[in-house]
């Protein structure tokens, strides 16, 4: 198993003659005003875990968007900040966040647009209709230049690995080798790659395939993905591939097409499940809720119609339906993360759950029971944690999902191996988990609300092997895992061994 010390060292061995780049659109740290002073807080994000480390080992540069209140009040004449802030421990080491700023029309167009209503839904195949404006393109184009100046201002000179992240950067690998042909440039899918028939209506297909196509090596989490975007590259434009290499060549360059399953930092969770403070919002939870003698089933997800929210709740109805015996002898507790909020679909979504957890409650509540709790409330990491512990099963109903680092982080937190994992066929983590998940179709309602009572009536003992099988598999593909092997590829690739 890796540790956060191997990929340290890794990092500082292989990465020492370059200036590595890490690019995302959030921020891994962010500046805001918050009782009458400026705080930097660190958010909750899978990727900031796993890339934080390496940046800071390796002394190199995160470029983000500058979202925060006071972002702009921290920087200095080139936008930068150095991060984490220093504490009296001088040792900490800290690493150049770089930020690019944008006003709220380019945001608009950039983020919510292009990326959010025609991109995440376009790769999420979810039944909501992607939307393609030309001023949103427009912006889209104009905020990836903007991300490769302020690249380029800071690696002038110097031999750099880039490493960019997502969907909202389809043409910066483009924009930075026609400037830098010589950089090593890497980048994450971290959402899915969809079938060619589905890609094949994006206005600007070309520009965006043209773009990743200028990446040295492009990954995604799952295999699928990667023929997928190879069957759409065949169909789409002039280039050739090469299937034995999983690599494309395009204008004599070639482009490798990897799979690198995104993880958790299982060691991490493991142990801070034990940890005083999630023992304290343990107790506090048991007195706020009232699960003694209940099944606890835990959902926490985004609000956003790829998560199959909508889809979980039918399923609880029809169980509830179908086996009345369980009326008062079960709960959903629902966390919803309000999220993209200026979109109309998500607005939409967010009013469509509010009125379904009513109507279930309505019909089912006697005796001050009630079978869904929904919560919109922030919770900090401590409180996840705790809530996950208290779960008899975790409830993950993707419709469609790159991977889902919930259901990962359920078993990290799952010290005690037990509680079960319900987990989507359409979640990239029920590839690695499905042996020891109860796999659920969400499309599928009744099939989904027999899965839920084979769930609650689940033997201790199985329940035990099925947690421990699944406990295995996070520790050993966690998220140092995910992150060496990236490196190690970049690095390889840069000796021309691959
Ligand atoms: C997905 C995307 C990430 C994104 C996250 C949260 O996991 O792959 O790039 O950051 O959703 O979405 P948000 O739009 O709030 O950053």
């Amino acid at each position: 198993m890796l540790t956060r010390k191997d990929l340290q060292e890794l990092a500082r061995e292989k990465l020492s003659n370059h200036l590595f780049v890490v690019v995302s659109n959030r921020e891994p740290y962010i500046h805001v005003f918050k009782e009458g002073e400026t705080k930097c807080l660190r958010p909750a994000s899978g990727l900031v875990t796993a890339l934080d480390p390496v940046v800071k080992a390796c002394s190199g540069i995160w470029v983000a968007h500058g979202s925060g209140n006071a972002d702009k009040t921290v920087v200095d004449k080139k936008s930068r900040v150095m991060v984490p802030p220093q504490t009296n421990d001088k040792k900490t080491p800290t690493y150049t966040l770089k930020r690019v700023w944008m006003s709220k029309e380019e945001e608009d167009g950039y983020y919510y647009g292009f990326s959010n209503k025609g991109l995440w839904p376009l790769c999420h195949i979810a039944y909501t209709r992607p939307l393609f404006k030309y001023s949103d393109w427009l912006h889209y184009v104009n905020i990836n230049k903007r991300f490769a100046s302020a690249i380029l201002e800071e690696i002038e000179g110097k031999n750099a690995f880039i490493f960019i992240q997502d969907y909202h950067f389809a043409l910066l690998p483009k924009f930075l080798k026609e400037k830098r042909p010589d950089l090593n440039v890497a980048q994450f899918w971290h959402i899915p790659w969809p079938n060619p028939e589905a890609f094949r209506i994006c206005p600007w297909k070309n520009d965006i395939l043209e773009g990743l196509l200028a990446n040295d090596i492009l990954g995604f989490h799952l295999r699928y993905f990667c023929d997928n975007f190879l069957e759409t590259i065949d169909r789409e434009i002039e280039a050739r591939i090469d299937r034995e290499r999983l690599s494309v060549f395009k204008g004599g360059k070639e482009t490798l097409i990897r799979c690198y399953p995104i993880s958790v930092d299982f060691e991490e969770i493991s142990s801070h499940v034990t940890s005083e403070a999630v023992k304290r919002k343990t107790e506090k939870f048991k007195k706020e809720f009232d699960f003694d003698n209940k099944f606890v089933l835990f959902g926490l997800d985004r609000i956003d119609y790829t998560k199959g929210i909508l889809e979980k709740l039918q399923a609880l109805d029809r169980l509830l339906e179908k086996y009345p015996e369980y009326i008062g002898k079960i709960v959903l507790l629902q966390k919803g993360t309000l999220s993209r909020i200026h979109i109309q679909e998500y607005k939409n979504l967010n009013d469509e759950i509010d009125a379904l957890v009513e109507k279930l409650n309505w019909k089912y509540s006697n005796d001050g029971w009630s079978p869904v709790i929904l919560t919109k409330k922030d919770l900090n990491y401590e409180e996840i944690l705790a809530l996950y512990r208290l779960a008899d099963a975790c409830v993950v109903s993707s419709l469609q999902d790159g991977m889902n680092l919930v259901s990962k982080e359920f078993v990290a937190s799952r010290r005690d191996e037990d509680g079960i994992l319900i987990l989507s066929q359409f979640a990239g983590a029920s590839r690695e988990l499905e042996e020891g998940a109860l796999i659920i179709n969400p499309y599928d309602t009744d099939n989904f609300a027999e899965t839920l009572k084979k769930a609650i009536e689940m033997p201790k003992k199985e329940r035990r092997q099925r947690m421990k099988f699944l406990r295995q598999v996070v520790e050993e593909n966690n998220i140092y895992k995910w992150i060496s092997e990236i490196i190690s590829d970049i690095v390889t690739l840069e000796n021309n061994y691959i």
